[in-house]
């Protein structure tokens, strides 16, 4: 099946088309560092073609070749870009926490919901008591209404079981996903998310439930592609998180860690050791992080949304920026710290209070995005070879209207 996008008011994220690679005269890009993210490249009026789901070819208007075509969009005035690859989320749950979101504009803060035995454990007591097939639908339902927003490929976490049989059903809504959602899903063992009520005085067994019985049920289904371990005060220490990602990767399981919400918490200095792919979070970094992360491939991704829904200081992303890390930029979809999987939205509250520029934004999501879950040889740009997964906005002004826009939604169709 050929596919035809003529008229394209602008078609951002692009590489060097296929020729000048072929003739080794261009390099393609997997990530996007630094004083770089500033840069969007683009093609005003220009057409795309896509063959069987791939990009088989792009330029100019005045080069499109005439060939046949089975579909043709006209995309006059619209802008088309790579979809969006939110690489942090926590989407399949079961019941929204909107009480404890009272809860806190009354005054209560997350970590004093967690510890009266809320929060992660609330979900979680919520999640074991539904049955898979309802927590499929709902999340189905969830993943149908981020890609209207026009994201394209997505990392979903376990981590409200805390129970073998809890985080099973999970990573089996997650397989379903993966088969079913017509987009890249990448699933996160997230068990060590939360020590459950009857081990609070035995962490040890939790730890060795884990590492002994959840991981080879885990790999041996082949349920999951990332470890992930919630490394916070109050949470799993340092020391707990090493020995959790050593366990993680005798199964050949990559670390992708949430590092840093609440404290300095060594969360970012484990997961480079560690090899992590990337270390999420990042509201508390300083230099001695900065330094680490600089060192090593680990990819620094920021999850805004959830300091915006907690009223917490935002991550210092320029900061970042101008340290030369190839930032990433992920929702955190969740029920306690950010209810919402909208990354228009994201890209509005990362330029307006985290002073990113609508291009840094769109590559943080995008190419960055796309290499945060390993998707960089599939995803995150217009290339010839790779997925035509896109997003064809509505007729807008510019592409820093996305951001500027906020709370409306001005993607009119997702390619996939
Ligand atoms: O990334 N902080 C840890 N995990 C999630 C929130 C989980 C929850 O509150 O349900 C997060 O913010
Ligand atoms: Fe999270």
């Amino acid at each position: 099946m050929r596919l035809l996008i003529s008229n394209i008011k602008q078609l951002w994220q692009t590489e060097p088309d296929s020729t000048d690679l072929q003739k080794g005269e261009a390099v393609w890009r997997t990530r996007v560092y630094g004083k770089d993210m500033s840069v969007l490249p683009h093609i005003d009026n220009a057409w795309l073609i896509s063959e069987d789901g791939i990009i088989h070819s792009y330029g100019e208007m005045s080069t499109l070749p005439e060939s046949h075509a089975d579909e043709t969009i006209d995309a006059t005035g619209k802008m088309v870009l790579p979809a969006w690859c939110d690489s942090h989320t926590h989407l399949v749950f079961a019941t929204p926490r909107d009480g404890e979101f009272v809860d806190r504009i009354k005054g209560l803060s997350y970590e004093d919901i967690a510890k009266r035995g809320g929060g992660i454990l609330n979900s979680a007591r919520m999640l074991n008591a539904m049955g898979e097939e309802e927590l499929y639908d709902q999340s189905l339902a969830r993943l149908h209404n981020v890609m209207a927003r026009g994201t394209g490929a997505i990392e979903i976490k376990s981590g409200y079981g805390l129970c073998l049989e809890g985080e099973l059903k999970m990573l089996r809504v997650i397989r379903r996903l993966k088969e079913n959602a017509g987009i890249p899903v990448k699933a996160s063992f997230l068990a060590a998310h939360a020590f459950p009520d009857e081990y609070k005085q035995n962490k040890e067994g939790y730890l060795k439930l884990i590492t002994d019985q959840m991981l080879p049920r885990v790999a041996g289904e082949g349920l999951a592609d990332y470890m992930d371990v919630f490394c916070e005060d109050g949470f799993f220490g340092v020391t707990e998180t090493e020995r959790l990602l050593e366990a993680g990767w005798k199964y050949g399981l990559k670390p992708k860690i949430h590092a840093n919400q609440l404290h300095y918490s060594g969360g970012v200095q484990v997961g480079v050791h560690q090899n992590a792919l990337s270390v999420d979070h990042l509201e508390c970094i300083g230099d001695a992080e900065i330094l680490v992360l600089k060192g090593s491939d680990t990819i620094p991704t920021i999850l805004p949304g959830a300091a915006f829904f907690l009223g917490m200081h935002y991550q210092p992303a320029r900061k970042l920026i101008d340290a030369g890390l190839p930032l990433c930029l992920a929702t955190d979809y969740n029920p306690g710290s950010c209810p919402s999987g909208n990354v228009p939205l994201l890209l509005s509250i990362a330029c307006t209070q985290l002073k990113m520029t609508p291009e840094e934004a769109i590559n943080a999501v995008t190419i960055n995005g796309a290499a945060a879950i390993e998707l960089e040889h599939v995803m995150g740009t217009i290339k010839t070879g790779k997925k035509a997964s896109l997003i064809i906005t509505k007729q807008i002004p510019s592409l820093a209207y996305i951001p500027y826009d906020y709370g409306n939604n001005n993607i009119e169709r997702l390619i996939l």
